[in-house]
Order: C-alpha cells, then structure tokens, then sequence
C-alpha cells in the first residue's frame, strides 16, 4: 500500500485525488492546498486529512508525494519531497526553466528518488497501442509522426499569464508524445503561432493557434497541430507513416452508436476533455508509478530527462514563433 500525499487541489489534483481513492493499492492519505478550504473540500470527499505542504514532505506516514500545484512551484517541491525522501509524481511541465529542471534533476539523481513526471498520454490504451505497433515493426521505419491536439475551449486568459504560454502549457504534451512516437530526438524546431480563437490570449501574450515541425538528426520528421478551440470536442489525434504503411489512433466518442440516413452518417460528439478522455490514461499512469515504487525502480518512464526534453522543445519553440526563424538544438 502506498501513502500518498496530494498537494495542489485544482482542477487536476482532483483528478488524482479521485484516482488514487479509487485504486486498492494507494491511500490517499493527505491533501494539501494554498487555499485550504479547496483541500479540505477534497479531503471530505475521500476521507483524506488536510495538510500543509510542509506537514506532507514530513510525514512519516507519507510514502508519495503527488505534485498537482501551479507549475511554478514544482521544481522547488520535487527538490523538497525528494530530499525528504518521498517518491514523487509531478505534473507537467516540471518547470518553465530548463536550469531548474536540470538543477532539480541533479537533486533526484543524489537521493536516488523515484520521479515520474505526469505526461499522462503515453498510459492512453490507444496511444500506447500506436507506439507498441510501431516498436513492433507494423509500420517499418518511422519517417513522419503527426499530432494534432485541440481543447474544446480556451482556458481563461488569467490562467494564460501564469501557465507560460501555449507551447510549454499545451503543447508539451505533444512534444513528448512526438518524441515517444519517434523514438528519436529532435535537432530542429519550427513554429508559428496566432491568436485567432480569444483576443485576450494575445493580449496577455500568448497564442491559441500553433502548428511546430521538428526534425531529427536522421531526417525524419514531426508535426504538431495544437488549437484552443474544437467546436467538437476534445479532439486528440496522431498518425505515424512509415516505410511499410501507417498508423493511427482515432477520437473516442461518448458512444459507439451512429445513425445512418439519407442525410449520411451521424456518430455521437467525441469525449468533450482531459477529465473524460484520459480517465483510464490517469488510473494507468498511477498504476505504474505505483509498480514502480513498489519495485524500488528509480527511473520509470517518462521520467525527469522526458521532462527536460520536452521543456527544452517548448523553449525552442516559444523563440521559434517569436523570432519567426527554426531553432537548433
Ligand atoms: N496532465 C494533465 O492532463 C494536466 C491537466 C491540467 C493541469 N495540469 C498541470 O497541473 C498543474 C496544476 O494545474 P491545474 O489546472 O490543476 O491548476 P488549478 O489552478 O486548477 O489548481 C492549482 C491548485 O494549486 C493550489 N496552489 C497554489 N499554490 C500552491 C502551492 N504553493 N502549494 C500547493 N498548492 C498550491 C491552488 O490554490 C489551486 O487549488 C499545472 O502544472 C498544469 O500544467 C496537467
């Protein structure tokens, strides 16, 4: 049984919150929050104990340290908790500066700390299929990936201002599925960006509309699609060709059924966002962190490196899109 302590109790603490409630082989046992009505409220609903986050990187009853809090805080609470000799899953992105990550990572490396870091796609059962197939030689040799990811709508543009921007925010999902996918690095980063879907995104700095094209040293490429706005749902795509076909993982649906008429087809709306679409990608990431504290594996996938590596195809992309020339890595 692993003990674990959540801090942050936002829109995705409450997510693993309800995972790790729900899961025979963890228990929640405390949650913290800046806010502490927000983390008794979570509390009450699992039968969790409120905590300071200072109280969790210090209980002896806490085996895990499940890092849910705004990004700017997760560098500084990893280097805590693993010091503290806590395992720990933290979301993404693990920092918007590549030094703290790097610095942040030195610290995990000394304390030997179980790190997994919450690019929570790769659990998904179609995407992990897709990559399973590729490792597996269906496609032969990888010589294009594709990622398109669209929200349903637009985050409020106060989060914009503190999430640092669409592609260290959004699109760092894509990076490390592009890289999952690839199985190779990128060299080169392209990008454009505007701010087509909400004026104020573009006022606070930022876009909601970005396309990114990478390339590995061997020539093989990625492109990356991302919008604030799908007027359908949460539309979550990819589709990797290789030199002996392709393949690729469609949208999932609230349900199977379509009707037919002389109108043509007509399928149900696809899962509306991250809460529904990646319920079962959530529960498959805890399982492996889970498995791997318990077998005292200190570097599960996608570990602090994966998080570097995406962050530093973020930065490179955010100056990419800003300076309007492709970035060298
Ligand atoms: N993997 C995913 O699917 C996914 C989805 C959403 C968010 N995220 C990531 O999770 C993190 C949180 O995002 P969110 O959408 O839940 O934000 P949120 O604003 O909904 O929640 C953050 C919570 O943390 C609390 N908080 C603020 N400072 C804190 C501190 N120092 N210590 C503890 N708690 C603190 C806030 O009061 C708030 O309740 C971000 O890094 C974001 O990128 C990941």
């Amino acid at each position: 049984m692993i003990r674990f302590g959540v801090i942050g109790a936002g829109r995705i603490g409450k997510v693993h919150a309800k995972t790790i409630a729900a899961n025979p082989k963890a228990k929640l046992a405390y949650i913290a929050d800046a806010m502490p009505e927000a983390a008794q409220a979570l509390s009450d609903q699992y039968g969790a104990r409120v905590a300071t986050v200072e109280d969790i990187m210090k209980a002896k009853d806490v085996d895990a340290v499940l890092i849910g809090s705004p990004t700017g805080f997760h560098a500084e609470q990893i280097q805590t908790a693993s010091n503290a000799g806590k395992a720990i899953m933290c979301e993404k992105p693990v920092s918007l500066s590549v030094d703290l990550i790097t610095q942040t990572l030195k610290v995990v490396e000394k304390n030997k700390t179980t790190l997994m870091i919450g690019f929570n796609r790769r659990f998904d059962p179609n995407f992990a299929e897709v990559e399973r197939r590729i490792r597996n030689g269906d496609v032969g040799t990888v010589e294009m990936v594709t990622v398109i990811s669209r929200d349903p709508a637009p985050p409020p543009a106060q989060y914009v201002k503190g999430s640092g921007g669409i592609f260290a925010d959004m699109m760092i999902h894509d990076f490390d599925m592009a890289r999952f996918l690839m199985g190779e690095e990128f060299v080169v980063v392209q990008a454009l960006g505007a701010a087509l879907v909400d004026k104020e995104i573009g006022e606070a700095g930022d876009v909601d509309t970005a396309a990114v094209q990478m390339q590995t040293k061997s020539g093989k490429i990625a492109v990356i699609t991302n919008s604030r706005r799908a007027t359908y749902g949460y539309d979550q795509r990819m589709e990797v060709h290789g030199s002996k076909g392709m393949v690729h993982a469609k949208n999932v649906h609230n349900s199977t059924v379509e009707v037919l008429s002389d109108q043509g087809y007509r399928a149900d709306p696809i899962q509306n966002f991250f809460l529904e679409r990646y319920s079962v990608a959530y529960a498959n990431e805890l399982n492996a962190f889970i498995e791997a504290v318990e077998s005292g594996n200190h570097d599960p996938k996608p570990n602090g490196f994966d998080g570097l590596q995406a962050q530093i195809l973020a930065e490179a992309a955010t100056q990419s899109w800003k300076t309007g020339k492709p970035v060298a890595l």
